[in-house]
């Protein structure tokens, strides 16, 4: 053990389970590959202006999570505690909306910072995967991206999740509602944080999961009434495409998001075996993000998926990845004239596209065997003084233990055919 450990509320990620964490990566990012979607990669921090704009000045990820600094150079920056705000900025500066081909459909995935209190599936630092269709209003843009992430968590065989689908308006149904919602709480027992709440962004309020709370807003008014035509016709659009792909979904018209900049469809991937932290994904339309961070009307739908918490819904319905083997072949030299000619077989191999590894650090047979069962290759290739001179190396097949000798010039091709 070093003097150090892990900051609070991290965790490294370690072999062999970081295997499981890149094949949801994969697993997410995928269909997005094949619908699409091309990749972006942005910095891990940003001007700190960007999210207050962006995620907005009255959320908890801006006021109290965030990891701000400055730097020697006087610049305001902050760790990103999300990626839609970080694609836009990007994708506006590269003025690919510009390009006249809408929607610009970009995936990322990456680390995302945010100072909350640490508990299991909450973390201070945490990967998500995601995916943004920036510059069309198109009710299929919605259905599409809620149709791929089903898609990506059945394909990872997830079973147990749910997916909840509400309207928050736009900026002319919206104000009615907010009103409505302020008289409402207004007459509530509420403490002076949560009033306090109540006239900056009432929407949040419904979202306190308090019980003393929750159990106030049973008559609350619900946006749902409130929604003008244009937004309930898009929004009942939405729901019929998704239906019609054969995903099921629920209808929850208490659902709001933990970021300001979410107009119209708004949906959230719960997983029922997680406890508290029971969202693994979540997203929505942001139709008016573009202009508050100083671009043009650019109506853009987008999700995106934590993968920490992906892997943790995997072990909660004790579902076990085929993971593919990292390793096929493992050569085990007995001396060192055959170290030297086994280690040029195995560069030779790797350049052929055979996985190979090494026994390294001058192991015996006995301890170099069983680095080679470690490694979970299919086969040994084991080669001693006598193989040398006969021309030879003995290829074991590590599962029916099955030992043959091959010429050395031959055991590439002989290996290439047998692992196809
Ligand atoms: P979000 O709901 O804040 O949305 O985060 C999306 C997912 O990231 C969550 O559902 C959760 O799985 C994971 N996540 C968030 N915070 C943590 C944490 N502290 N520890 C572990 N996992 C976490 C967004 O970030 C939006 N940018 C999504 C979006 C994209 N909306 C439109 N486009």
């Amino acid at each position: 053990m070093s003097t150090f450990k892990a900051p609070k509320g991290t965790y490294d990620l370690l072999p062999p389970d970081s295997a499981t964490y890149l094949a949801v990566r994969e697993a997410i990012a995928a269909p997005l590959r094949g619908s699409g979607y091309g990749y972006i990669e942005t910095p891990g921090f940003e001007s700190v202006e960007l999210f207050a704009r962006g995620v907005g000045e009255s959320t908890d990820i801006v006021t109290k999570e965030m990891y701000a600094f400055e730097t020697k150079g006087g610049d305001r920056l902050a760790l990103r505690p999300e990626g839609t705000a970080s694609v836009l900025r990007a994708a506006l500066e590269a003025n690919l909306h510009k390009a006249g081909n809408l929607p610009v459909k970009l995936w990322y995935s990456g680390s995302y910072y945010r100072y909350e209190r640490p508990q299991k599936g909450r973390y201070r630092h945490f990967s998500q995967v995601g995916a943004e269709a920036i510059g069309a209003e198109d009710p299929a843009l919605d259905a599409e991206l809620i149709i791929l992430a089903d898609q990506a968590y059945r394909s990872l065989g997830l079973r147990n999740f749910r997916i909840l689908l509400n309207s928050l308006g736009d900026k002319e149904c919206r104000p009615v509602y907010r009103e409505a919602l302020q008289t409402f709480l207004r007459g509530l027992d509420l403490d002076e944080d949560t009033l306090r709440r109540a006239e900056i962004n009432p929407l949040r309020v419904l979202d306190d999961k308090r019980e003393s709370v929750q159990k106030q807003l049973g008559d609350a008014p619900l946006l749902r009434d409130y929604l003008c035509d244009a937004c309930k016709a898009y929004h009942e659009e939405v729901r019929e495409l998704v239906t019609a792909a054969g995903v099921v979904f629920e209808d929850d018209p208490k659902l709001v998001r933990g970021l300001d900049y979410y107009t119209r469809t708004t949906f959230e991937f719960v997983h029922d075996g997680l406890g508290s932290q029971s969202a693994v994904g979540g997203g929505g339309r942001y139709d008016g993000l573009s202009e508050m961070i100083g671009g043009p009307a650019l109506p853009s739908v987008g999700w995106a998926l934590g993968v920490d918490r992906t892997v943790l819904a995997l072990e909660a319905e004790g579902v076990e990845l085929e993971l593919p083997a990292t390793t096929s072949v493992f050569a085990v030299p007995l001396g060192d004239e055959a170290r030297r000619v086994l280690f040029a077989k195995v560069t030779e191999m790797r350049k052929n596209g055979v996985a190979a590894d090494f026994a390294y650090g001058g192991k015996g047979l006995k301890a170099a065997m069983k680095a080679a069962n470690r490694s979970g290759a299919r086969y040994a290739l084991i080669l001693g003084e006598r193989d040398i001179e006969q021309g030879v190396v003995q290829l074991k097949d590590l599962e029916s233990g099955e030992q043959t000798a091959v010429g050395m010039n031959e055991i590439v091709a002989e290996l290439e055919s047998r692992l196809g």
